[in-house]
């Protein structure tokens, strides 16, 4: 049923294949579970991730729109401002993005490396603020700013993740849900990093659908249960209204907040042990924003048995640019044991 509602919207089609669910093999060894991975990491534009999903949808509208420029915003390390940045480049549209910098670092590396650095590849133009406290606002007066100059901007709200852009992981969910059909397998569980929600909302949406007896774990990273938790459950609600489906009774909010502490942006001792075992026994890259705290979550709750039996799957959002802005966090930590 969501499938042929999903027909009705316009898709960019950047992404024509299904992104990879495969096993982890030494990783599962070391954990004494099987543990499986989806590539979203490996979306086909500059340097992969979650975002190329939901822009597929977004970046139709704004052609649609006859948009010449698309707005967004996010941290100076925005892994969605990267891509929004990179399509703006391939779609020969402008982009103009308003950062942050939400730890308040000086840092050199996460002031102009990683995914800064190329922004400026991407010929996207920056304008600092000092907070994104009310984003949608900021972004509705950039967006009056531009129209005054004569061009015609398309408002990508923070990390992709209104309604339309979370179909991106709508459809995703559908994908995933074929594999693990196909897969033969029950899985006990898929866990992910849930931060902006649309990837958790979208996902969560399609799954519950297809697969209701699956759990969908998500890793908060940028705040608590109690705050994240309206926003995926709004979200997924206001998906499905734009869909014209009812929410799947099935569909449920899981949490975990022991892992993003002290704060969005920040990695914890467990996030970055989870960065360095993902690196050492698959040559994996996590990230230290997202999905090293959601490999954390995904690590501690097998040891704490938070799971019921089967294997379990991770869903790799990307972010590893992200690596090259946070250098400073290893000295606590020296790469060699
Ligand atoms: C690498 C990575 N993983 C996960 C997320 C979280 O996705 P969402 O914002 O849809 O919750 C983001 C968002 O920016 C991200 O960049």
């Amino acid at each position: 049923m969501i499938e042929h509602q999903l027909e009705r919207f316009k898709r960019l089609p950047l992404l024509d294949a299904p992104t990879p669910l495969h096993r982890l093999e030494r990783l599962s060894a070391w954990a004494g579970r099987d543990i499986y991975i989806k590539r979203d990491d490996l979306t086909p534009l500059a340097l992969g991730g979650n975002k190329l999903r939901k822009l597929e949808y977004l970046a139709a509208d704004a052609l649609a729109s006859g948009a010449d420029t698309l707005i967004t915003a996010g941290a100076i390390q925005s892994n969605h401002v990267r891509q929004t940045a990179a399509l703006a480049a391939q779609l020969g549209l402008g982009c103009v993005a308003l950062l942050e910098n939400p730890i308040g670092t000086d840092s050199p590396a996460y002031q102009h490396n990683g995914n800064r650095l190329l922004l400026e590849l991407f010929d996207a133009r920056v304008e600092l603020v000092d907070n994104l406290d009310d984003a949608d606002d900021q972004l509705q007066a950039l967006a009056v700013r531009l129209h005054a100059s004569g061009r015609k901007p398309y408002i990508v709200p923070i990390g992709g993740s209104n309604a339309r852009g979370a179909l991106g992981y709508v459809r995703a969910g559908l994908e995933l849900a074929e594999q693990i059909t196909r897969s033969g397998q029950t899985f006990a569980g898929v866990v992910l990093a849930s931060g902006s929600a649309g990837t958790h909302s979208g996902l969560g949406l399609a799954l519950a659908q297809a697969l209701p007896q699956l759990p969908l774990i998500g890793v908060t990273v940028s705040r608590s249960d109690e705050a994240q938790r309206p926003k995926v459950q709004g979200l997924a609600e206001r998906t499905a209204e734009l869909l014209g489906i009812d929410l799947p009774d099935a569909f449920k909010v899981e949490l975990w907040d022991e892992y993003f502490a002290p704060r969005y942006g920040e990695p914890n001792a467990g996030t970055l042990a989870a960065i360095r075992l993902l690196a050492s026994h698959e040559g994996l890259l996590l990230d230290p924003v997202y999905t090293g705290k959601a490999m954390a979550g995904l690590l501690d709750g097998i040891a704490r048995q938070r799971f019921d039996d089967g294997p379990l799957i991770f869903l790799h959002t990307g972010g590893a640019p992200a690596l090259f802005a946070y250098p400073e966090v290893w000295s606590s930590q020296p790469i060699t044991a």
